[in-house]
């Protein structure tokens, strides 16, 4: 069968050109339009890249009309339920679940690399106690790289490995870290007679003067909410460290800048902005307003934790929070009325014209605040969370990347609508304004 192309006509010269076809094994196949710009002399414009895929990858599938989500071909329902966070990590780097020997080795390996070198406990001490744990976190990661001579060059296999066991073991450390610095508590050092969940949920809430024994239910719920925020193609953040890091930027500097991009209240930091949104909302008689609100394009207001560039149907992952906040806040003997009134708010908003005609549906982030909020983090720390989960994904999409043959520095064009050649006049020349 001939390979699949694409013409393009200039429509006031009726020159043609043709472009191939990249195909996908599943989802949107891609016009390669490599060539246009030397063939044409024209660029395509798109700044939200609504149309424009920047990588072939491998990692995470996403249908966006059935509310599909998938990693190295796994559905997202079947690795929260039968996996554990360490294994998706293993599938993401690695491509595969692993195997019993596999899992094992994989395991030891990021457990025993959770400590950090004890000088960054004094990186902490730079920050007031007020600071956010983002803004740490972006500056503490961003720091290890100076700690790690050793595993820096990016083109050594070993090293990019080592990078990326240290990375993930050392990520939940730190956020543990900004967490017991905000409280004014002392640091807790991780524990390796422990798994990756139940030691993160160690060194946030253990205190040296009680012992601290988290239950199964609320380690396999921490877990799982890992396991949701693991990875997601090429989502802002990640797509901030492949760029980042198709400069050949060490994978530490990569990650804390894909820490920085999720900050933002329109990406990771949704979830605490959802728990804001439902203080402000306050009551469920106070909905009908906040949602004509949402719509208003002159208010700022908007429905955080709904919508989606990719998902036009309801994101599976909020799908799987929402099935399992019953149970953890039951298990945690939690009555948080914004659960009720966050499942008010999305039944309001889903029978509404406004939300069907656009297709906005709860995401991810619409209800693992209440989760996080009932397991004891304060909202600040949600998108710290979301951090130390999507560092997985982020450094397998920064792997898959380096190991791409041929891959370039990234460097988008532009439509220049700027002024055009003017001479500089003199000082006393300028013309004087207003
Ligand atoms: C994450 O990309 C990923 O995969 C991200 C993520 C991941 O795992 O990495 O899934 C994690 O970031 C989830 C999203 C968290 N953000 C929020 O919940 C913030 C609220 N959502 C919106 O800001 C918005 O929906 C975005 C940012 C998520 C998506 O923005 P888009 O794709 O640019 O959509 P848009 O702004 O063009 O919206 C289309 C229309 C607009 O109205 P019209 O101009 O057509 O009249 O829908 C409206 C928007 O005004 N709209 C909303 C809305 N989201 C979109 N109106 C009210 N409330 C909302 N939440």
């Amino acid at each position: 069968m001939s390979k699949k192309t694409f013409t393009l006509t200039n429509d006031q010269t009726g020159e043609n050109w043709t472009f191939p076809v990249v195909e996908s094994t599943q989802g949107p196949s891609a016009i390669d339009i490599r060539p246009l710009f030397a063939k044409t002399g024209h660029l395509t414009l798109d700044p939200g890249f609504t149309s424009t895929a920047s990588c072939s990858s491998g990692l995470t599938f996403i249908d966006g009309d059935e509310g599909i989500l998938q990693h190295r071909g796994y559905d997202i329902r079947d690795l929260a339920e039968n996996t554990s966070f360490l294994e998706v990590a293993h599938t993401l780097l690695y491509g595969d679940l692993p195997n019993r020997k596999e899992k094992e080795e994989f395991e030891k390996n990021i457990i025993y690399h959770t400590m950090v070198h004890e000088q960054i406990h004094h990186f902490f001490r730079g920050f007031r106690r007020d600071a956010h744990p983002m803004a740490i976190m972006c500056g503490v990661v961003g720091a290890l790289s100076s700690f790690y001579h050793d595993s820096l060059d990016i083109w050594d296999p070993r090293q990019r490995e080592i990078s990326a066991h240290r990375l993930i073991a050392k990520i939940p450390t730190l956020a543990a870290m900004s967490l017991k610095y905000m409280l004014g508590q002392p640091f807790v050092y991780p524990r390796n007679d422990m798994s990756y969940a139940e030691n993160f949920l160690h060194m946030c809430f253990s205190v040296p003067a009680e012992r601290y024994q988290p239950s199964p239910a609320l380690v396999k719920a921490m877990d799982k909410i890992l396991i949701l925020h693991a990875d997601h193609e090429q989502n802002a953040s990640t797509s901030t460290v492949r760029l980042a890091g198709s400069s050949q930027a060490n994978p530490f500097a990569c990650i804390a800048s894909g820490i920085a991009s999720l900050w933002g209240p329109a990406h990771g930091g949704a979830n605490q902005a959802v728990l804001e949104m439902l203080k402000q909302i306050g009551h469920k008689n106070n909905i009908p307003q906040y949602l004509e609100k949402a719509k208003d394009k002159d208010d700022p207001f908007r429905l955080m934790g709904f919508g989606h560039r990719v998902y036009k149907n309801y994101d599976p992952r909020a799908a799987v929070l929402k099935s399992s906040s019953d149970a953890v806040l039951d298990e945690l003997g939690v009555d948080d009325p914004m659960l009720e009134l966050a499942r008010e708010l999305e039944s309001i908003a889903l029978e509404d014209d406004y939300f069907i005609e656009r297709k906005l549906f709860p995401n991810v982030d619409f209800y693992s605040g209440i989760i996080l909020k009932a397991m004891g983090f304060p909202t600040e720390m949600f998108t710290v969370l979301f951090a130390v989960a999507r560092t997985v994904g982020w450094i397998s999409q920064w792997k898959e990347m380096i190991e791409e043959p041929g891959h370039r520095i990234g460097r988008p064009r532009q439509v220049y609508n700027g002024p055009t050649l003017r001479p500089v006049l003199p000082l006393k020349k300028r013309p004087a304004k207003g």
